[in-house]
């Protein structure tokens, strides 16, 4: 249930700040997905950036007044409130929030946003003491409570000079915002909890073992999950990933730190789900200072790691659990064995050892195994495509 912005009737407002030149690029973002984006502007933005760029990026005229003569852009406030599949109000100034929080319909942005039944998302830029205003936060609040979706401003140096919240959001993340927006919430009220990423088990103070695993696959399940209304907690390994919006976030290192951090979270949680590559083994003593090269040779003594998800698997009660299975060969065979010996509902089969799936790569080749015996090989894809294949699945099961 992967929500593609691909035909769907996007309209883009833009007010008159100077972060509309962000909403340019942001056209160019829905263009490329392959919206259908029509645009309106205030009177001010114009200010910023003309509507011939707007024009030109998404092939139709921009409405601007409501009473234009030449096309119909006295019916099209009305008509395009009917199309639209969802609406974005980026850069979105104090002017057109108060409007639309006090029901003022005096141009065509305002008067289009009263007419419109479709999700509208708010990207609010302005100078940070303005953000901060009694009566703009009263306004926001106000505007939230009507059910408009309001993004936090992001924080920092803004164009007026002064530090704070204001800023308008990048394209990207006002993207992932309108595909939240469109998504289906039909993990509402379900509590999930995913591992992602590598651990690292520690040698000395310098060096580590670990693993490539670079936190892609188990942040896109954790993203498409919160996309569909679950209340998301994330273990998360060492990454270099961005923290996904809305989701709890719990850092570790060492697949102990996991293992504690995973069973001390685990209460009423509904869904399990464990991407992690965990360490299966660690240095049974960590050197207190840095390992000198003095011997020809150095061997490591090593322990065996606690089996995390082999101790969900015995301690779960109603819990729908579901496990990886990184493999280079024999993908059935050692996947249904840990399907089995774990305790699973589901364990996904793991390809890896190719540059186009598991570790690192963008897209996965998978192989869904379910405890009655049955198995669904999936064809090559994006990381969070099959992130929403596995949310389906489970959704359908649950
Ligand atoms: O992070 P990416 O770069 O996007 O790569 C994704 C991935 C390849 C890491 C991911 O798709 C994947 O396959 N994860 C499982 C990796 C793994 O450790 O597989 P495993 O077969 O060794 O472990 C089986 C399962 O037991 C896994 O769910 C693992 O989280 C869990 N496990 C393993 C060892 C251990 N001590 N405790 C565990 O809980």
């Amino acid at each position: 249930m992967k929500i593609e912005l691909k035909n769907k009737n996007i309209v883009l407002g833009v007010c008159g700040g100077i972060a509309a030149y962000k909403s340019v690029e942001l056209l160019r973002r829905l263009k490329k997905e392959a919206a259908n984006v029509r645009v309106i502007m205030t009177e001010n933005a114009q200010w910023f950036v003309g509507p011939v760029t707007f024009e030109a990026l998404s092939g139709h005229p921009v409405c601007i007044n409501l009473f234009e003569n030449g096309d119909d852009a006295t019916i099209s406030h009305i008509q395009w409130a009917e199309e639209a599949d969802a609406v974005v109000i980026a850069p979105a100034t104090a002017n057109i929030i108060g409007k639309l929080a006090g029901g003022i319909a005096d141009d065509a942005l305002s008067t289009f946003l009263l007419a419109v039944t479709t999700p509208v998302l708010v990207c609010p830029s302005m100078n940070t003491n303005m953000y901060l205003s009694p009566p703009m936060q009263r306004n926001i609040q106000t505007i939230k409570t009507d059910g408009v979706i309001v993004l936090e401003p992001a924080a920092g140096e803004l164009a007026c000079g002064t530090e704070g919240p204001g800023r308008l959001p990048e394209p990207e993340f006002i993207l992932d915002r309108l595909k939240a927006c469109l998504t289906p919430k039909d993990l509402k009220g379900k509590k999930i909890l995913v591992t992602a990423g590598p651990t690292r088990e520690p040698i000395d103070p310098v060096r580590f073992i670990s693993n490539p695993s670079s936190g892609k696959m188990g942040y896109a399940i954790a993203r498409a999950a919160e996309q569909r209304g679950a209340d998301v907690v994330m273990v998360s390994g060492p990454v270099d990933l961005p923290t996904p919006f809305n989701i709890e976030v719990i850092k570790v290192e060492t697949a102990q730190e996991m293992a504690e951090t995973v069973f001390s979270n685990m209460k009423d949680i509904d869904i399990m789900i464990m991407t992690a590559a965990v360490s299966d083994y660690r240095p049974k003593a960590q050197a207190s200072q840095k390992i000198k090269k003095v011997k020809e040779e150095l061997v490591l003594d090593l322990t065996r790691n606690q089996d995390i998800l082999k101790e969900l698997g015995a301690k779960k009660t109603t819990q729908f659990l579901v496990g990886f299975a990184a493999e280079t060969e024999r993908l059935e065979e050692h996947a249904g064995q840990k399907l089995k010996e774990k305790n699973l509902d589901i364990i996904i089969g793991n390809l890896v050892g190719s540059p186009t799936s598991g570790f690192q790569a963008e897209t996965n080749q998978v192989t869904i195994f379910y405890k009655d015996g049955s198995k669904e090989p999936l064809p090559l894809m994006k990381k969070d495509e099959v992130a929403h294949i596995l949310l389906d699945r489970i959704a359908d099961i649950i």
